[in-house]
């Protein structure tokens, strides 16, 4: 790991963008009639155009060598290899290896875990097909055929990112609910609407120490105990998502009702592993397989393709432009489809928790940025809410738009209108509006001429503004197999360059442990007189106030 901001690679595209920050990206179509081509790859069902950003070939030269600076082709070589790349936890990173149905060896410490991930997966297969065919039955006899699956963060932003894009694939008969928030509210709401005696509960955790996790389950269980389930029910309506064996037998789960797996695989990185069961019952197991082996079809692109016709390294490439060289702060995730209305809340972690980082794997500040805020909404529905700052606000913003050609479900002209905006909105930000056309199409509407000097500042677009298309033929669970382990390489190949560890997550732990800490704090359920502890005088100040709204 070398900091690449001191590489020639680096110097070399800092004199790129000093020349093409003053160019039109329109021009550089101009430039180079095939660029619409040579700016674009196709992998594993999906195509990737990323010629719309500011870049030349000279600095996608650049890119690459800062790819050999940064020895990206040896990182990805060292996570396939299971080396223990997650240097501050001592932990190989291995997600790959969950969706790989292949003969082929995946070594942690000299031992081969394939066996160990066609085991859990063959255990899943099983409970999910019995699950279909309504053969698991709950208290009262009836089929269990509502699921509950209880985790947060990595536990439960995957499974029900996919779940909602998998939408054309539920079982007939089937309703998945995911709660997260330790808000009793989520979990009350929930609950409303379940049926104690169909309902199974997946409690999803890696660690199965978090606390919002522990007290929902906890929580869950309370509640299906006091509406007619008894203590010997809970076997057949509580199932465990862990690898933490101890943890989920003193909970009350029996081993075999706990689905595994293990520390190399990261939370965020997890949707693959026993964490997708709730995808697999909701789906079907055959939609849950084939959405891995999308995966595993980027994975195989990823580990082969020379990093200019790599899909993931070339994204984190451009990525690392608009964020190093262009300045953007926030990348704004915009898929045209509605059954991806979660997945910028699952980017979100996946990119922030792995490179909001600043430090490098050996301690030292990082001497550049690193990763951006990642938001996003689906379109059109952003266009009418935020997209006017990625046009004409002071920042510059990245984008990726995603979008099948074809809906799942076709309505009317619906899906022509949601492509052309699709295609419209990175044509605009590109283009912009010059203040000549503004002008000129202001004095065509008939406007005065002090009118069109009052207007014309604000009707005209800088453009530039830099963006990547992702289209695929429609969403299934292959291509959102393959779109998830495209962001999952990207996020990985940014934390390389970057020199950042992405599988740690130091920076979330000092806020729960104050939490623990402020709890006792907090007047409640058989407390008074809570315990004042040597906080800063503005917590002082909120946890008294809150403590004496709370006693009227
Ligand atoms: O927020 C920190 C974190 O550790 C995430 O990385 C993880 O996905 C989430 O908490 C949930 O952890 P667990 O699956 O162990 O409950």
């Amino acid at each position: 790991m070398s900091d690449i901001t001191k590489s020639a690679a680096w110097t070399r595209l800092e004199t790129a963008h000093a020349r093409l920050r003053k160019q039109r990206t329109i021009n550089l179509f101009d430039a180079a009639p095939s660029r619409a081509e040579d700016f674009s790859i196709e992998a594993a069902g999906l195509y990737l155009d990323y010629s719309k950003n500011r870049i030349c070939a000279d600095a996608r030269a650049g890119l690459a060598d800062l790819a050999v600076a940064a020895d990206l082709a040896g990182a990805i070589g060292a996570m396939f290899a299971g080396e223990k790349i997650n240097s501050t936890e001592g932990r190989a990173v291995l997600h790959v290896a969950l969706r790989d149905f292949s003969s082929r060896a995946y070594k942690v410490g000299g031992a081969d875990v394939a066996p160990l991930v066609a085991g859990e997966r063959a255990k899943m297969k099983a409970f999910a097909q019995k699950y279909e065919a309504r053969a698991l039955t709950g208290f009262s006899g009836a089929p269990l055929d509502t699921l509950v699956n209880i985790g947060i963060g990595g536990s439960d932003l995957g499974p029900l990112m996919a779940v909602e894009a998998l939408r054309p694939y539920w079982l007939d008969g089937k309703t998945a609910h995911f709660v997260s928030n330790v808000d009793g509210q989520h979990l009350a709401d929930t609950l409303e609407k379940a049926d104690p005696a169909r309902t199974l509960f997946i409690i999803a955790s890696k660690t199965f120490t978090t606390q919002e996790t522990m007290t929902n389950a906890e929580s869950a269980r309370r509640w299906f105990l006091e509406n007619g389930g008894t203590q010997k029910d809970i076997a057949g309506h509580f199932v465990a998502l862990s690898t933490n064996e101890a943890a989920v037998r003193e909970f009350g789960v029996a081993p075999e009702n706990m689905f595994g797996f293990w520390d190399w695989v990261g939370g965020r990185y997890s949707m693959w592993s026993a964490i997708g069961l709730s995808i697999a019952l909701q789906c079907g197991w055959d939609a849950f397989e084939a959405m891995l082996k999308g995966a595993h079809a980027m994975d195989a692109h990823f580990a082969s393709a020379p990093i200019g016709e790599n899909m993931p390294a070339m994204l984190a490439l451009v990525g690392l432009w608009n964020r190093n060289f262009e300045g953007a702060a926030a990348h704004a995730v915009l898929p045209y489809d509605q059954h991806l209305h979660r997945l910028p809340a699952y980017l979100q972690q996946l990119d922030m928790e792995s490179n909001g980082k600043s430090v490098m794997k050996n301690g030292a500040r990082v001497n550049c940025a690193t990763g951006p805020v990642i938001f996003g909404e689906p379109g059109t529905n952003g266009q009418h809410a935020f997209y006017q700052l990625i046009h004409q606000g002071t920042d510059i913003v990245s984008s990726d738009f995603i979008a099948a050609a074809n809906s799942a479900a076709p309505v009317g002209d619906h899906h022509e209108k949601l492509l052309a905006n699709f295609l419209a909105q990175t044509e605009a930000l590109m283009l912009g509006k010059s203040e000549a056309d503004v002008r000129a199409e202001l004095a065509a509407g008939g406007a005065d001429a002090g009118a069109i000097d009052a207007l014309a500042p604000h009707r005209t677009f800088a453009g530039d503004r830099p963006t990547n298309s992702i289209l695929m033929e429609r969403l299934t669970p292959q291509t959102l197999g393959a779109l998830v382990a495209l962001y999952e390489h990207k996020v990985f190949c940014q934390g390389v360059l970057w020199g950042v560890n992405s599988f740690d997550q130091w920076g979330v732990e000092l806020g729960k442990a104050l939490a623990k800490e402020i709890l006792p704090e907090i007047a409640g359920a058989g407390r008074s007189d809570p315990p004042r502890k040597n906080h800063d005088a503005s917590t002082r100040r909120l946890i008294e106030k809150i403590n004496s709204l709370r006693a009227r």
